[in-house]
């Protein structure tokens, strides 16, 4: 089926755009009513592998905001039972924070790592891959769908620390283990690829890799354990012939080398003023980077700063409109809709 909005694709490709391209990270989650009368009937994991209900929930926030790309709705951890991890997610407790996902049998050791299986999509993830399908026919060629993974070192830190709970324990293995974090990435990093593979074949239109917590590691470590395997991930979703988006937070003190690893858009967080990340990386596309607690409001205010954001990132072609990192809950629908309505209609004097 033919597009029918190309902005978000072309932008990605540095070529012009007739009106920005705009999508946000997290944009169907429990901001949404209509996304927490459906968690209140399933769990998150029985919701991820519904194809049905993964459909309903990436379409609904371009019916209800008018984004110019959907995402997915799945998380960067759903193969770990596949590959032999015990994943649970905890329900939030009031007061307590969110949760968030569990992992009983963490990787500890070099058996640990040797026992971890590379998953078979088709087989094990047939779920996602059925999802695409059913999300596309949702969308009707009204924009592109894109799929995503998560980065060797983040989907580690969770594989490895068992949950959110920092990043010591993997930070160590670093140094204590070398051999050992090198085959752990190593598994990660060819899961990720076979994933996102599958992902384009079953009708993905772009691919975007969640490094979320890179910024813990100094470029020293950067270059042994992370962007080896995260240059490969490029090249594989280069051979599917997608644009790739590489997304990563606290990392923009490396931004010349992140993108340098062949991906074609680099998305950056709200820690650097969006035209110094433009001049610095002027051979990638640039994703970003509205700070998501703007959104919690005023209104007004979001509008402002995202206006001001959209100016400072000038007219070069090869700007899409985002956040630094997710949406958080608790943001206003309205709050949503006015930015995107506001980029959509910024037009330069
Ligand atoms: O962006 C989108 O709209 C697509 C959906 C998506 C989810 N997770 C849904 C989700 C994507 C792209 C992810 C990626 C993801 N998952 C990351 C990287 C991105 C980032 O935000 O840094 C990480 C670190 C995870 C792991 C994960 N999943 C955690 C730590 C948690 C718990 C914290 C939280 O936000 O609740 C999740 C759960 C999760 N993933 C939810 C959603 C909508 C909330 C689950 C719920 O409904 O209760």
């Amino acid at each position: 089926m033919s597009l029918q909005n190309t902005r978000f694709l072309d932008a990605c490709r540095k070529k012009p755009v007739d009106r920005l391209p705009v999508w946000m990270m997290r944009q169907a989650g429990r901001y949404q009513p209509s996304y927490r009368a459906v968690r209140e009937k399933v769990s998150f994991l029985e919701l991820c592998r519904s194809p049905e209900l993964i459909a309903q929930v990436t379409c609904s926030p371009i019916d209800e905001f008018g984004f110019d790309a959907a995402i997915l709705f799945s998380d960067i951890l759903v193969h770990l039972p596949a590959m032999g991890l015990d994943l649970t997610f905890e329900k939030g407790e009031k007061g307590k924070g969110d949760g968030g996902p569990k992992i009983a049998n963490p990787v500890r050791t070099r058996a640990d790592v040797e026992a971890l299986t590379v998953p078979v999509p088709q087989r094990d993830l047939k779920y996602v891959l059925d999802g695409v399908r059913a999300i596309n026919a949702g969308l009707a060629g009204r924009v592109p769908l894109i799929g995503f993974v998560g980065g060797p070192f983040t989907v580690a830190s969770y594989a490895v620390e068992g949950g959110s709970q920092g990043f010591t324990r993997l930070k160590t293995m670093l140094y204590a283990e070398p051999a050992t974090a090198h085959a752990l990435f190593e598994k990660l990093t060819r899961a990720a690829i076979v994933q996102i593979e599958e992902q384009i074949a079953a009708g993905c239109h772009a691919a975007q890799i969640f490094e979320s917590w890179l910024g813990e590691l100094d470029r020293e470590d950067l270059e042994e354990f992370a962007f080896p395997y995260l240059a490969r991930i490029a090249e594989a979703v280069k051979k599917a012939g997608v644009p790739s988006i590489f997304f990563s937070t606290g990392t923009t003190a490396h931004l010349e080398r992140l993108a340098q690893l062949g991906y074609d858009v680099v998305s950056v967080d709200w820690r650097i003023p969006i035209e110094e990340a433009r001049r610095r990386a002027p051979g990638v596309a640039i994703q970003g980077n509205l700070d998501s607690t703007v959104l919690l409001g005023p209104k007004e205010a979001a509008v402002a700063k995202a206006r001001r954001m959209v100016q400072a990132a000038g007219q070069a072609p090869g700007y899409i409109f985002n956040l630094g990192h997710g949406i958080q809950v608790g943001t206003p629908t309205e709050n949503v809709k006015a930015v995107v309505e506001a980029v959509h209609a910024f037009a330069w004097k």
